[in-house]
């Protein structure tokens, strides 16, 4: 049985609701809302481009090649929600980001730790074990995945606990788990807070001096572009991953 929603959507904006502590489990983007983290995180168009992380139409595939579908979701009725299809398509835009800074050509199993991070949340409030589910869900269903790197063994203890611990704050992480693996925990936490100049509290914007990977602060500027950009795109009616799509050609140009 799936859980029942707290508030829902309603008429007021989620940035008030969130002033008054009312959040609901269902959270949905409205257009005060997407008018207020304009203001409040001084969003402009004009930002530098960065030549070294343009993409190219190959990325574009391949993004699309791993964009999770509506039935990979726990909750198909938070699809649209804050932390549904626009959220983890983001996430895997801003993966994409991230490894060409870093100089990772094979980006591929990157993106796949970002298609499942949230793919088992049950609202979109803190959803404690969210990670963990992930991960449980991927076991149960490895066999609907075919990609190659999946065989790798070294590959798979680096999803889980990338997976796993994405939501956890470090000093939570078992430290044998952080000796090993602290540089792809970084990465996969660096690509899911860019997303989060979506959120309806200006104190949970991203916040570099949170965020472990350095080579991430100058993205930024253009993932705040991904976001509001394709929010936009979503609340005038776009379809939402064409909306992400759309708008990392546009960014990362
Ligand atoms: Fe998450
Ligand atoms: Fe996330």
């Amino acid at each position: 049985m799936e859980p029942k929603d707290t508030i829902s959507k309603t008429d007021t904006p989620l940035y008030v609701l969130a002033e008054n502590r009312e959040l609901g489990d269902l959270q949905l983007m409205d257009k005060e809302t997407l008018d207020w983290i304009k203001v409040n995180s001084g969003y402009t168009q004009d930002v530098p481009r960065i030549p070294e992380v343009a993409f190219t139409e190959n990325d574009i595939a391949t993004l699309i090649e791993f964009l999770p579908a509506d039935e990979e979701f726990l909750r198909h009725d938070h699809i649209n929600a804050l932390h549904g299809i626009s959220h983890v398509s983001r996430t895997m835009v801003n993966m994409i980001a991230v490894c060409k800074r870093l100089g990772i050509e094979d980006y591929k199993p990157y993106l796949f730790m970002m298609r499942l991070h949230d793919l088992r949340r049950e609202n979109d409030k803190g959803d404690t074990g969210h990670g963990l589910r992930a991960w449980e869900y991927f076991v149960a269903n490895r066999n609907a995945y075919s990609y190659e790197f999946l065989n790798s063994a070294e590959y798979l203890e680096q999803l889980e606990v990338t997976v796993t611990y994405h939501e956890t704050n470090y000093e939570d992480i078992p430290s044998e788990v952080l000796a090993k693996h602290q540089r792809v925990i970084d990465i996969v936490k660096a690509a899911d807070a860019l997303d989060r100049y979506r959120m309806p509290k200006a104190r949970w914007f991203p916040n570099p001096e949170f965020m472990a990977l350095q080579e991430a602060h100058a993205l930024l500027p253009l993932a705040k572009r991904l976001t509001i950009e394709s929010e936009e795109l979503v609340l005038n009616g776009q379809d939402i991953r064409t909306a992400v799509i759309n708008t990392a050609k546009k960014v990362y140009s």
